[in-house]
C-alpha cells in the first residue's frame, strides 16, 4: 500500500481514494444501499482511507450512504472525507452552479448533518462559479475552517488562473481534476501549477467511467439515466476507438507486467505524478484489483509505448467536458 500526507490532516492517506459518484445513484442508473454499505464498509476495512463524496451525488443521498458506512465503521476518526459544494440543485433535478457564501455556510451544515460528522477533512469547491467573486467564495471556505468546521480547503475543475484568484484570500491545499490514460489535459499547465505551489492532486476519473476497467464491451447496455449515455466517448466510432485502446493497454499490461488494463490505468496515474487517484465504486467486487496496483512501478519507456499505442488507435479523442454543469 502506498500512502500520502495531506496538508492540514493527521492522516497518512492512502493513495488509492473511494469515489461515490456512483453511489448516489443520479447519472448512474440508481443506487442499492445495502450493497453501497458493503462496498464501503470493505473498502474501509482494506485500507483505503479517503472517501470522496459531494452534496450533488444524489443530491445528498452519497453523503448520507456514506455517513451510515462510517458509523457502521465505527471509527470516523480512521478516516478523510472529502465533500464538495457549489452545484445547486432543485426537487425537479435541475442544477447550477453557486459559489456564494450564504449557499456555503448553510450547505456546509446539511452536508455535515448527512454525513454525521463535526468536521469535514477537505471542503471542495465543486465547480468554478463565475458569477461570484473568488474572494467571496475563498473567504467563505477560510471562515469555516478558523472555526474547526473544515480542515482543509480545495477546490475542483479549476484551471491555474482560478487558483491564482482564489488563492489571493485563502490557502489552496487540493486541486480535485479529471486524470486518466485518454484524459489528460491537466498535464500541460494544471499539473505543473499544483507541483509549484504544494497543492496536492485528488485526481477523478482513473478508469474513465468503466471504460478502462477490462470489463466493458460494445453491447453493454446502460440503463436509466446512466451518465454514459451522452458521454461522447461511448457513441459513434469513437467507441470502438476507445475499446480498442483498452483492449491493446490490457495486452500490453499482460505482456509486461502480468496486469490488466484497469491495474495500468490507476498506476499510470499515480506514476505520472497524481497524489491520490479516486476510484468510482459500489459493488464489492470492483474492489477487486485494488491490491494489483501497489508494488511495481511504469517506467520512462513503458510509458512512451503506452503513449504511442493511445496515438495510433485514437484518431479523435474527446474530454470529459461534457460533464460540466451549466455555467
Ligand atoms: N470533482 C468532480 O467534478 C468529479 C467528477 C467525476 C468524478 N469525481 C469523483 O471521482 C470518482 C471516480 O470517478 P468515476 O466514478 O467517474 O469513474 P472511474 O473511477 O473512472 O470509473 C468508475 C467505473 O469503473 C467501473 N469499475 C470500478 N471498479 C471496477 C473493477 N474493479 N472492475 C471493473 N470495473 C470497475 C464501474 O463500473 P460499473 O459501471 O459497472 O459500476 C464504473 O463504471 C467519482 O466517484 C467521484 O467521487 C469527481
Amino acid at each position: 500500500m502506498e500512502t500520502i500526507k495531506l496538508h492540514n490532516l493527521p492522516h497518512k492517506v492512502n493513495r488509492i481514494g473511494i469515489g461515490t459518484w456512483a453511489i448516489g445513484g443520479w447519472m448512474w442508473g440508481g443506487t442499492d444501499e445495502k450493497v453501497s454499505i458493503r462496498t464501503l464498509r470493505e473498502a474501509f476495512d482494506r485500507g483505503l482511507n479517503l472517501v470522496d463524496t459531494a452534496d450533488l451525488y444524489g443530491f445528498g443521498t452519497s453523503e448520507k450512504i456514506v455517513g451510515k458506512a462510517i458509523r457502521e465503521h465505527g471509527n470516523r476518526d480512521d478516516l478523510v472525507l472529502v465533500t464538495k459544494v457549489g452545484v445547486e440543485w432543485d426537487e425537479k433535478g435541475k442544477v447550477w452552479r453557486n459559489s456564494s457564501r450564504d449557499y456555503i455556510l448553510r450547505e456546509v451544515e446539511d452536508s455535515r448533518k448527512r454525513l454525521d460528522t463535526d468536521y469535514l477533512d477537505v471542503y471542495m469547491i465543486h465547480w468554478p462559479d463565475h458569477r461570484v467573486d473568488f474572494s467571496e467564495t475563498a473567504e467563505a471556505l477560510q471562515k469555516l475552517m478558523d472555526e474547526g468546521k473544515i480542515r482543509s480547503i480545495a477546490v475542483s475543475n479549476y484551471s491555474p488562473e482560478q487558483m491564482d484568484e482564489f488563492r489571493q484570500t485563502a490557502p489552496l491545499h487540493i486541486l480535485e481534476p479529471p486524470y486518466n490514460l485518454f484524459e489528460r489535459d491537466i498535464e500541460k499547465e494544471v499539473m505543473p501549477y499544483c507541483k509549484e505551489n504544494d497543492i496536492k492532486t485528488l485526481t477523478y476519473g482513473a478508469l474513465c467511467r468503466g471504460l478502462l476497467s477490462g470489463r466493458m464491451t460494445r453491447d453493454r447496455k446502460f440503463e436509466g439515466d446512466d451518465i454514459r449515455k451522452v458521454d461522447p466517448k461511448f457513441h459513434s466510432n469513437r467507441f470502438g476507438q476507445y475499446l480498442e485502446a483498452a483492449s491493446k493497454l490490457d495486452e500490453f499490461a499482460r505482456k509486461n507486467y502480468n496486469k490488466t488494463v484497469r491495474d495500468l490505468a490507476v498506476r499510470w496515474v499515480l506514476d505520472k505524478g497524481a497524489d491520490i487517484a479516486l476510484w468510482g465504486l459500489r459493488k464489492p467486487d470492483q474492489l477487486e484489483g485494488i491490491d494489483e496496483v501497489y508494488g511495481w512501478k511504469i517506467e520512462k519507456d513503458a510509458m512512451q509505448q503506452i503513449d504511442q499505442i493511445l496515438q495510433e488507435t485514437i484518431t479523435k479523442p474527446v474530454g470529459p467536458q461534457f460533464m460540466a454543469p451549466p455555467a
